[in-house]
């Protein structure tokens, strides 16, 4: 039986610079794309999708509320918390999962709460209103440490506006002028990736400021 006999051309046997140098190229080539794909692999990527629905049906109406904020020139005795909304609900003072901390040798005030609203408009405020007595003229200048709502994500630095007025400062203010911020709160989900869904709220914000001459 005859065996078939493979002869290669003579040119596919010799080495030339050409090929060398064809053969390095491919090798570079195939090195940038193992490591553009490994670390697109490894990069964490942030999809973004847009719901017009409601994606937390659970929450019953409600939306956590985390609030740390510093007064430094208010009393703690002043500083309360007032929530009120459209479907009626007017609380004056709350105070349930909220905290006082002593600033300033006493003159000033942080105020740090957990509190729930109503998914209905309405607004929630610090105010000296809570107070026994109604000070002459509450300095009411702050800096606001956080402000969010719904689930806390446990992940730091992820992008968005989910404190949109975190670090945000008064203090040179006038002392006198109530200060207004009107928010538009959208629910957000953030997944990760082992498929765990958080549902919070970014937001954004509008400043208006008030001189006051008289408490309400
Ligand atoms: C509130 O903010 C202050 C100042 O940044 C910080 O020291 C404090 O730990 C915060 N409180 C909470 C409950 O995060």
């Amino acid at each position: 039986m005859d065996i078939p006999k493979v002869l290669l051309p003579k040119d596919l046997t010799q080495p030339t610079y050409t090929g060398a140098f064809i053969s390095v190229c491919c090798c570079v080539f195939m090195l940038f794309l193992f490591l553009s794909e490994l670390t697109g692999f490894i990069a964490t990527e942030i999809v973004n999708e847009l719901y017009v629905d409601d994606p937390d049906k659970d929450s019953g109406g409600k939306i956590d509320v985390s609030l740390n904020i510093s007064l430094p020139n208010l009393h703690c005795d002043l500083v309360g918390l007032d929530i009120q909304d459209e479907m009626g609900r007017h609380e004056v003072g709350h105070i349930d999962n909220s905290m006082k901390v002593p600033l300033n040798n006493g003159h000033g005030c942080r105020f740090e709460g957990e509190f729930s609203i109503n998914k209905v408009p309405g607004n929630f405020h610090v105010s000296t209103h809570s107070a026994t007595a109604q000070p002459q003229s509450p300095d009411m200048t702050h800096i606001i440490h956080k402000l969010a709502f719904g689930e806390k994500l446990q992940v730091q630095h992820v992008q968005g506006a989910f404190n949109a007025l975190g670090g945000a400062n008064r203090l040179q203010s006038n002392a006198l002028a109530s200060h207004d911020y009107i928010l538009k709160i959208v629910p957000t989900v953030y997944e990760d990736l082992g498929g765990k869904q958080r549902f919070s709220y970014q937001y954004t914000v509008a400043n208006k400021k008030i001189q006051i001459g008289k408490m309400s």
